[in-house]
C-alpha cells in the first residue's frame, strides 16, 4: 500500500505537467519570498484581476494581512470586495464550479496550492505567453497552456499581445521563424512593468502555497543559535565537573 502511495506521489507532477499539455520552455521568475513589496503588489493585483474568478480557500484574509504587514483596515477597505466577508474568513468566492463550466468551458480551480503543483516558472510564464488567436473563444489561446479556458486577464495592464514571427534564411528557403510574443503597446504597463507585476503575483501564490517557508527559515536561524549558545555552556560545564578529577 505504502509503496503505491509513493510511485503516485512521485507520478503526480508530471500528470499536472500533462495536462498542460505543452514543452514550451519556462522562465524562472527569480522572485523573492522575503520581498514584502512584491508579496504585497502581488497579493493586491492577484485580489484585483483573479480573484474573481479564482479563489485562495485555504488561507484567510487576515493571515495574508498580518504575513504581509498590510494593517487589518487596509486589507478590509482594499482587498475585499466581498461585503459579507469577514477579515478572519477564508478566502473563498462566490463563482460555482458549474457556471466556470459553463462560461470557461473549465471551472476556474482554487489558486492556493498552484504554485506547489506547477511550479513558479509554470506560472511566471503562463501569465507572460497568452496571445490572439481569433479561433478561440475569448480570442486568446496560451504557450504553456494551449487551448486555456481562461481568459487574458491581465490584458489591461500587458495591452493586447501578438505572435511574432522573423523570417530566416535557412537552407536557402525564407522559413517564419516564432520569435516571441509582443504586446501592442496599448497596456498600462511597459514590458518590463509588466513581467515585474507577474513577477509578483508568482511570488504572492508561492507564499500562498507555503505560508510557513519564511517562518521556517527564521525559526531555524533561532534553532542554530540556540545550539551554539547551548553547545559553549555544555564545554564549560565539561571544564567545571572535569576540574576536580584532574
Ligand atoms: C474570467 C475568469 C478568470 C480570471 C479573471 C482569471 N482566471 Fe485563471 N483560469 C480561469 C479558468 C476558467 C481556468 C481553467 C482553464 C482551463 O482549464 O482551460 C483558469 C486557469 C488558471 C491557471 C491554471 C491552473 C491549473 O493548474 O490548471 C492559473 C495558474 C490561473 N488560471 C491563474 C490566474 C491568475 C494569476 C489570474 C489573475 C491574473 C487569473 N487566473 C484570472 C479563469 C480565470
Amino acid at each position: 500500500m505504502k509503496k503505491w502511495i509513493f510511485i503516485l506521489m512521485a507520478l503526480l507532477p508530471s500528470l499536472a505537467s500533462a495536462a498542460g499539455g505543452s514543452s514550451f520552455p519556462l522562465d524562472d521568475p527569480k522572485n523573492d519570498l522575503t520581498d514584502k513589496a512584491s508579496l504585497q503588489n502581488g497579493a493586491k493585483l492577484f485580489m484585483n484581476y483573479c480573484f474573481g474568478c479564482h479563489s485562495t480557500q485555504y488561507q484567510r484574509y487576515e493571515r495574508v494581512a498580518t504575513d504581509l504587514d498590510i494593517p487589518i483596515n487596509l486589507m478590509k477597505d482594499n482587498l475585499i470586495f466581498d461585503n459579507t466577508a469577514k477579515v478572519g474568513d477564508l478566502m473563498e468566492n462566490a463563482i460555482s464550479d458549474s457556471d466556470a463550466k459553463q462560461w470557461f468551458g473549465n471551472p476556474a480551480p482554487d489558486l492556493t496550492l498552484v504554485a506547489r503543483v506547477r511550479g513558479t516558472d509554470w506560472i511566471y510564464t503562463y501569465l507572460r505567453t497568452f496571445y490572439v488567436d481569433p479561433s478561440r473563444p475569448f480570442g486568446v489561446n496560451n504557450l504553456v497552456f494551449p487551448s486555456v479556458g481562461m481568459p487574458h486577464a491581465l490584458e489591461e495592464l500587458q495591452g493586447t499581445p501578438y505572435k511574432v514571427y522573423e523570417e530566416r534564411l535557412i537552407d536557402g528557403e525564407m522559413v517564419k521563424e516564432f520569435v516571441g510574443i509582443e504586446a501592442d503597446g496599448r497596456g498600462e504597463l511597459t514590458a518590463e512593468e509588466y513581467d515585474q507585476a507577474v513577477r509578483d503575483i508568482t511570488n504572492f501564490l508561492e507564499y500562498a502555497g507555503e505560508p510557513m517557508k519564511l517562518e521556517r527559515q527564521r525559526l531555524g536561524y533561532m534553532v542554530m543559535g540556540f545550539l551554539v549558545i547551548f553547545l559553549i555552556v555544555t564545554i564549560l560545564l565539561k571544564k567545571e565537573y572535569w576540574r576536580d578529577v584532574h
